[in-house]
C-alpha cells in the first residue's frame, strides 16, 4: 500500500524553527548625551528544533544562549527573521492562537527561587496555568495540581506550602509541575541545573528525562557545562558571539569537535582516563564586548589558527557532512592536524574559492 505523501511531510516539519534571527538590545538615542550601543545578542541565527529531540545551546556568558532560547519559544521579538512553530510563522498569527501556542512552548528557569512567586502557595503557583486554562472548578484544579506534584516526584501534602519552605531541588520540581500544568509539547530548560547542588542535578536531569518519554516533550536545554548536555542532549548548537559556530549530534561532537571554539571547550571537561585526553586548545582572553563584535570570524581575536581571511570575511556555516555544520575557513586542515596544529592549506575548492574571493575583495 502506497503511503500518503502528506504524512511524511507533516512528520518532517520541525517543531520549531527560527530562520535569520537576529536580536539587537539598546541602541536607543538620546536627547541629552550619548546613546547606548546597540548589544547584538543574537546574529542572523537559523536552527531548527525535531520534534522529540533534545537539542542542546552552549557556549560561554553572554553568548546569546538564553536570549536565542527565548526567541524560540516566542517569550522575545526578534529584531529580524521569523520563528516557525510547526509550520506556522509567529509572527503573523492572531493574538489568540499565539496565546494557545504559548501554553506549548514552556519555560523553566536557573533559579526557580525567582521565578517562582514568594508570595504564592505551591497550589496557586502550579493551578495557576490550569486556571489560566479555563479550569475555573476548584476542587478539579485541585486534584490536577496533586497529579502533577505526584508526577515530578513531590509529596501533594506540600500544596499548601510557600517557595521558601523548600530545598532548591524540590522548588526546581515545583516549576517543572508549573511547566507541566500548560500541556506543553515543547519545553525550554534555561540551566535547569546550574544552580542545583551537584547530588540533586542528576535527580533533576532524570525527571526531564522521565517527562520527556512519557508527556512526548521535544527538550531545548539551555547550559554552560558539557557534562549535564552529554549525557541528556540528542544534538547540540554551540553559540559564540551571537551566532552558531558549531551544530552536531551530541557523540559527533565529542568524539571530533570541529570548530576550534568548539574544542577549546572540550579541552576544558575534565576526563575519567589519560587516554581520553584531547589535544589542548587555548582560549585566551575575554569575549569581545556584543556592542562591538570583531569584523570577519567573531573568534579570530582568541582562535589559534587565526589567519588574515578570518579577520576579514565571516567564514560561511556551512555543512560538513552528516548532520553537521561548522562555521570556519579552515576547519578540515585543523582537524587534518588534529585539532592542535594547522597545517599548509589542502587543495580543496571551498576554500581556493574563499582564499580568491579573499585576494579579490583585499586588492
Ligand atoms: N534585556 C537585555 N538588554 C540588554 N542586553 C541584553 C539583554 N538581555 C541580554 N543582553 C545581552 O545580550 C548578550 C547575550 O545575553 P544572553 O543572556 O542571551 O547570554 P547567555 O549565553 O544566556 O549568557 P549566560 O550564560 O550568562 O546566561 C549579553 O551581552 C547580554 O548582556
Ligand atoms: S575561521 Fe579562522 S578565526 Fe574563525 S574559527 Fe576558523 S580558523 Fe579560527
Ligand atoms: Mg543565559
Amino acid at each position: 500500500m502506497s503511503r500518503d505523501p502528506s504524512i511524511t511531510l507533516a512528520r518532517e516539519v520541525p517543531i520549531l524553527e527560527g530562520i535569520g534571527l537576529r536580536k539587537h538590545f539598546g541602541g536607543t538615542r538620546r536627547l541629552i548625551g550619548r546613546s547606548s550601543p546597540t548589544v547584538q545578542a543574537v546574529n542572523d541565527v537559523s536552527l531548527s528544533v525535531r520534534r522529540g529531540e533534545t537539542l542542546a545551546l552552549v557556549g560561554e556568558s553572554g553568548s546569546g544562549k538564553s536570549t536565542l532560547g527565548r526567541l524560540l519559544v516566542n517569550l522575545l521579538s526578534p529584531t529580524a527573521g521569523d520563528v516557525f512553530y510547526e509550520g506556522r510563522n509567529l509572527g503573523n498569527l492572531p493574538p489568540a492562537r499565539l496565546n494557545q501556542i504559548r501554553r506549548e512552548l514552556q519555560i523553566i528557569f536557573q533559579d526557580p527561587f525567582s521565578s517562582l512567586n514568594p508570595r504564592m502557595s505551591v497550589e496557586a503557583i502550579v493551578g495557576e496555568p490550569i486556571w489560566l486554562h479555563g479550569q475555573q472548578n476548584r476542587r478539579e484544579r485541585q486534584e490536577r495540581v496533586v497529579e502533577l506534584l505526584r508526577t515530578v516526584g513531590l509529596a501533594p501534602e506540600l500544596a499548601s506550602r510557600y517557595p521558601h519552605e523548600f530545598s532548591g531541588g524540590q522548588r526546581q520540581r515545583i516549576g517543572i509541575a508549573r511547566a507541566l500544568a500548560s500541556g506543553p509539547k515543547l519545553i525550554l530548560g534555561d540551566e535547569p541545573v546550574s544552580a542545583l547542588d551537584v547530588s540533586v542535578q542528576a535527580q533533576v536531569v532524570n525527571l526531564l528525562e522521565d517527562l520527556k518519554t512519557r508527556f512526548e516533550l521535544t527538550l531545548v536545554i539551555v547550559a554552560h557545562g558539557l557534562s549535564v548536555i552529554r549525557h541528556m542532549s540528542d544534538r547540540v548548537a554551540v553559540m559564540y558571539l551571537g551566532e552558531i559556530v558549531e551544530l552536531a549530534p551530541v557523540d559527533d561532537l565529542f568524539d571530533a569537535p570541529l570548530h576550534p571554539y568548539t574544542q577549546a571547550l572540550m579541552a576544558a571537561v575534565p576526563v575519567s582516563h589519560p587516554s581520553q585526553r584531547r589535544p589542548r586548545t587555548l582560549l585566551g582572553g575575554d569575549m569581545p564586548s556584543p556592542t562591538a563584535p570583531p569584523s570577519g570570524c567573531r573568534f579570530h581575536t582568541r582562535c589559534p589558527h587565526a589567519r588574515a581571511l578570518c579577520r576579514e570575511v565571516a567564514p560561511a556555516f556551512e555543512e560538513v557532512g552528516g548532520a553537521r555544520r561548522v562555521a570556519c575557513h579552515f576547519w578540515q586542515e585543523i582537524a587534518n592536524a588534529g585539532g592542535d596544529r594547522l597545517l599548509a592549506p589542502a587543495p580543496m575548492p571551498a576554500l581556493r574559492k574563499r582564499l580568491h574571493l579573499f585576494n579579490s575583495h583585499s586588492n
